[in-house]
């Protein structure tokens, strides 16, 4: 049947509910004051809406629960370990299939033995702890994006895609050997942006012809099939399953975090064609995380994870997911709120630089806006900018990350009536100084001020 009305219907119903806390402006001006300004050091029973995150914040299905009672939890050879690997080589097509407790361990894994001194990995962007784990494994990593990714206003449907041309002069300066590649899908640093397919086909024909090992970064692999059905000429008849399983059999070896499109709160892999790779990260998982048919996870969380991957690439799941987040977009814009456009998978990201000109970058303007969000509608979601990075921030932005399958259309709609009454008296809102902040990922627990 096609289904062509405007609102947004969500595929399930629901069985299991949570009650969300409402809070006076009173209430939320002090437990905001305890957090010294910073949403990190809210309890989540003081937020209303939780925009923070979409990584770890699912909400499972029937299925999946159902399977966590089923589950078999031998230490070596257990049942729902085979079920993963089952549905991690029908999807991927990697033979090797490694569990891992979250993404940041098949990073560390990969990197112990891929990554060291000399080493150059190249990507469209990597996240924070891709990049962390392959410094400090003592090689180099090297973002090329391309021009249109650092264009907040420009239409161009493939912003995550990895500028070839730049990677070619990587490789004439630097000698393939040196070099490994690893594609972000979607790139979340970069606002979920897709990777089109015809550029992961370029990025592998590179790959092969100078003998460059190619990983995919693939947390968000069904949203990234999903919008280059959307977007990219000549897939639309195409499924996301489709899709995404050409995307995968397109390289060496793959991270998952599956707290994202595994649809579950804990757990990932490492998937490998390559033998010798497989039985290196197997000695390290043996040694860091647990027997290689566990890995750091319970068995539940291993049946979890298999159901999840299949239910992910549901097409009316997709569709509701990625409208979700364009209706949100939308919605922000009519209400005079900046984003950066188009929007992506995963997340809608507000250009608080361009909606807060009068405060300083070093003033912060997108944690301003975050507390403000809170403050007007107990709505938590966090800051990408100077505060994260210092300055090597590209823009002040601020993050409203949806969680997958948990709010509804009318929490979205919220969300955009909050933004309006902000929008109002946007010209009032002033820039935060630090009052205390360590060193290193100071974002997290820095305590601030209103200058
Ligand atoms: C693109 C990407 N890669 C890797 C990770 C790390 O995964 P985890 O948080 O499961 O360690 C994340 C987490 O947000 C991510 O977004």
């Amino acid at each position: 049947m096609a289904w062509n009305y405007r609102t947004i219907i969500e595929p399930f119903k629901i069985k299991s509910v949570e009650p969300l806390p409402f809070l006076s402006r009173g209430q939320r001006q002090r437990a905001l004051e305890r957090a010294g300004w910073n949403l990190f050091h809210l309890p989540a029973s003081r937020v209303l809406l939780d925009l923070l995150t979409d990584s770890g914040t699912n909400a499972m299905s029937g299925m999946q629960w159902a399977g966590m009672m089923q589950a078999d939890e031998s230490y070596a050879g257990a049942r729902s370990f085979f079920r993963l690997e089952k549905a991690v080589r029908e999807l991927t097509g990697f033979r090797y299939v490694i569990p891992v407790h979250q993404g940041r361990a098949a990073e560390r894994i990969l990197f112990s033995f891929l990554g060291g001194r000399g080493k150059i990995v190249l990507s469209n962007t990597l996240f924070d702890t891709t990049r962390a784990n392959i410094e400090f494994s003592g090689a180099r990593a090297v973002d090329l994006p391309i021009r249109e990714a650092l264009d907040f206003d420009s239409p161009y449907p493939f912003k995550g895609n990895l500028d070839l041309q730049a990677f070619r002069q990587w490789i004439r300066r630097h000698g393939a050997s040196r070099l490994l590649c690893v594609v972000t899908l979607t790139n979340n640093s970069l606002g979920g942006q897709p990777v089109s397919l015809q550029n992961l086909k370029g990025i592998r024909a590179l790959c092969r012809r100078h003998g460059i090992a190619l990983f995919l970064d693939a947390a968000r692999f069904a949203e990234n099939a999903y919008l280059i059905k959307l977007r990219e000429r000549g897939q639309q008849r195409r499924t996301s399953r489709e899709i995404a399983r050409q995307m995968f059999r397109l390289a060496d070896g793959c991270l998952v975090s599956g707290k994202k499109d595994g649809l579950v709160n804990m757990g990932g892999f490492l998937a490998l064609h390559n033998p010798q790779w497989a039985q290196q990260a197997r000695n390290m998982l043996i040694l860091t995380e647990g027997f290689p048919t566990y890995g750091g996870l319970a068995g539940r969380d291993l049946e979890a994870l298999a159901q999840g991957l299949e239910e992910v690439l549901d097409e009316e799941y997709l569709k509701y997911r990625i409208r979700s987040i364009e209706y949100l977009g939308m919605g922000l814009l009519r209400a005079g709120i900046p984003i950066l456009r188009p929007t992506g998978g995963h997340a809608v990201y507000v250009d608080a630089g361009r909606l807060l000109p009068q405060i300083p970058r070093h003033r912060f303007p997108a944690q301003a806006l975050a507390c403000h969000l809170y403050l007007e509608g107990g709505i938590r979601a966090v800051e990408i900018g100077s505060l994260m990075f210092g300055r090597k921030a590209r823009a002040e932005l601020l993050r409203l990350a949806i969680p997958r399958r948990v709010y509804t259309q009318s929490h979205m709609d919220y969300v955009i009536e909050v933004f309006s009454r902000i929008h109002r008296k946007i010209h009032r809102i002033r820039g935060l100084r630090i009052l205390e902040a360590p060193r290193v990922l100071r974002h997290f627990s820095a305590r601030l001020r209103w200058v």
